[in-house]
């Protein structure tokens, strides 16, 4: 039997290039190897937007058309919404209950984003449990492994500390310790060379038109140090040229060569640059605009990967409730 994989977006906006070449195209690979569960996590959502949630549910629509135009593929997959599969909030609260309160307080991203978000409040019992919740949604499906972005492994590291604890205090190994599965593809930053984000506004959103592809690649930023064309350019720190090399590694050798020798500009480079990526996204965009069909598709792809899902989660959930003593005995 194949292992499983889980792993889950939050849908608090439109997706942009660095999802598709860091998340997504790892994802689509994955599905070759091991059963995979993807998951809208909109109850994760909901935590940091809960003051304006409306906006939740269309974006978990639109996310999941970018996944299904980025290759995943629901036949395979299952491709499912958190707030679908109720289990997920039975096996929080039991986690909740056995997890210090220490563990919780000192997960490094909670401090941070309590710091560095601006204009919510995070400071809510329910934030704090964030990674708990995360915690609920590998073991539901005793995920073996988790695609994840390296912000996510101290949530990964937590979910082995807390599983641990589970099987202890149930004296019943249950659950698989599920290892991260970092990608391989070297991050990609946003147009102003800052990390890629939209709250920064340095995005480039998957569902950009051509024309918009063309005039955001003419704004970023190259090798600040070269200021005449006739200055040698530095490909290794101008993050265009970085651009290069993953979207077109073959070229990008000679255009780096020619940004050395000054035989390239900034500006052009840049103009052909755009052309790679429109050319690159392409499939991408043709695939999504035959999904714009409104929701109804999707939210059909959501309703069959919620009945897979509940199964697996319904079945791990009586094995926990078995061992605690809660419930019938089944
Ligand atoms: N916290 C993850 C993120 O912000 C999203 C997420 C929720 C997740 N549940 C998950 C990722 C389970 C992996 C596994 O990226």
């Amino acid at each position: 039997m194949k292992q499983r994989v889980l792993s889950g977006m939050r849908p608090t906006g439109s997706l942009h290039l660095g999802h598709l070449v860091g998340a997504l195209a790892n994802w689509k690979i994955l599905q070759d190897q091991y059963s995979c569960f993807f998951m809208v996590a909109d109850w994760h959502a909901l935590m940091s937007e809960y003051e304006n949630p409306q906006k939740i549910r269309d974006w978990s629509y639109e996310n999941v058309a970018d996944w299904l135009a980025a290759g995943i593929d629901p036949e395979r997959s299952v491709i499912f919404r958190q707030s679908d599969v109720i289990e997920h909030t039975e096996l929080f609260t039991i986690l909740s209950i056995m997890t210090p309160l220490g563990w919780v307080e000192r997960v490094p991203t909670y401090k941070e984003q309590l710091r560095e978000v601006k204009g919510r409040d995070l400071a809510t019992y329910g934030f704090l449990g964030y990674p708990v919740l995360q915690a609920a949604d590998i073991m539901l499906y005793k995920a073996h492994a988790v695609p994840v972005g390296e912000d996510q492994l101290p949530h990964l590291e937590l979910t082995r500390e807390i599983l641990r604890r589970v099987h202890f205090l149930l004296k019943k190994e249950i659950f698989p310790e599920p290892k991260a599965l970092l990608t391989e593809a070297p991050k990609l930053l946003g147009t102003d060379g800052r990390k890629m984000s939209k709250s920064y506004g340095n995005t480039l959103k998957l569902s950009e038109s051509e024309e918009t592809i063309r005039k955001t690649a003419q704004k970023m930023i190259t090798d600040e140090t070269r200021i005449r064309m006739t200055d040698p350019g530095h490909p290794e720190s101008c993050n265009a040229c970085q651009y290069w090399g993953m979207f077109d590694p073959e070229r990008a050798k000679i255009v780096w060569e020619e940004c050395r020798t000054s035989k390239r500009g900034c500006s052009q480079n840049k103009k052909e640059l755009a052309e790679v990526l429109i050319e690159q996204t392409k499939a991408f965009r043709e695939k999504r605009a035959d999904l714009n069909q409104g929701n109804d598709k999707i939210e059909e792809i959501l309703q069959e990967g919620a009945k897979k899902a509940r199964a697996v989660a319904q079945e791990t959930l009586r094995e926990v409730k078995d061992a605690l003593g809660l419930g019938p005995a089944s």
